[in-house]
């Protein structure tokens, strides 16, 4: 069992993977700005703690993280400016850093996004000619979260960060889904999915395996 401090926790992909974890018995405490919003199934607050904190402040990064085996943060600027996801993706490393080598130290487990994966075809995500400018802006602020986490040494942080497929939304848990790394994961008929659900399966998975430290990883169907 891991204890888990999870910023995140209210929006669509933190919804499940706070239910997840909780599921599989993991010690989770949800890191929130209006615990109000905590709705819904196990995500209700019932069975995990739930705190005030803030992913964009890495003292309360830090605060929040102490005693936890694993910072996971699924958070989105959601209308917002989506420069927040580089410093959130600093703030979440300088707050963990800042604990030091205290037992635990805290991993970082971040959601990512499939702009910067390979297609088969060989372009990026993002350079496909139809993306929307707002799509667009966010993808390219994933990858320079991604790229700024690229700069941190596993022995100061042990970080992960998880892309999403191209296409994520609500569906079914199935427990069965595929992994890349820098190459978008595709099923026979050429589409890149995922349901929130089993995206929750792959994160939590990674929790429990450390299977990618250092590194950005992908999953889809
Ligand atoms: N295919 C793709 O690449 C793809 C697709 C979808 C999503 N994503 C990425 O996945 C991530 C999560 O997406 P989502 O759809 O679950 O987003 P979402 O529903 O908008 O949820 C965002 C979460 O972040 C929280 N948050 C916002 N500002 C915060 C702050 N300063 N401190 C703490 N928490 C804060 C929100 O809390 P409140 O409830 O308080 O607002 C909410 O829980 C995003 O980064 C998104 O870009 C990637």
């Amino acid at each position: 069992m891991a204890k888990i401090a999870l910023f995140g926790a209210t929006g669509s992909i933190g919804t499940r993977v706070l239910q997840e974890a909780l599921a599989r018995g993991h010690e989770v405490t949800a890191v929130v700005r209006d615990p109000s919003k905590l709705t819904g199934g196990a995500a209700d607050g019932k069975g995990c703690a739930v705190v005030l904190g803030d992913v964009l402040d890495p003292a309360s990064v830090a605060v929040a993280g102490a005693g936890h085996d694993v910072v996971v943060s699924t958070f989105g600027p959601g209308a917002g400016d989506p420069g927040a996801l580089v410093n959130a993706a600093k703030s979440l490393v300088g707050g963990v850093q800042s604990l030091g080598a205290d037992s635990p130290w805290p991993r970082l487990v971040t959601v990512g996004g499939a702009g910067s994966l390979r297609t088969p075809g060989g372009p990026l995500v993002w350079d496909a000619a139809d993306v929307p400018e707002p799509v667009l802006a966010l993808m390219h602020a994933h990858g320079d979260a991604l790229d700024f986490l690229r700069t941190v040494p596993v022995e100061e942080v042990r970080w992960t960060s998880l892309s999403p497929a191209a296409q994520i939304e609500a569906g079914e848990r199935t427990g069965v889904y595929r992994l890349g790394l820098d190459d978008l994961v595709v099923d026979t008929d050429g589409r890149s999915w995922i349901s929130t659900e089993d995206y929750a399966v792959a994160l939590v998975d990674e929790v429990e395996r450390d299977a990618h430290p250092g590194v950005r990883f992908t999953v889809g169907y």
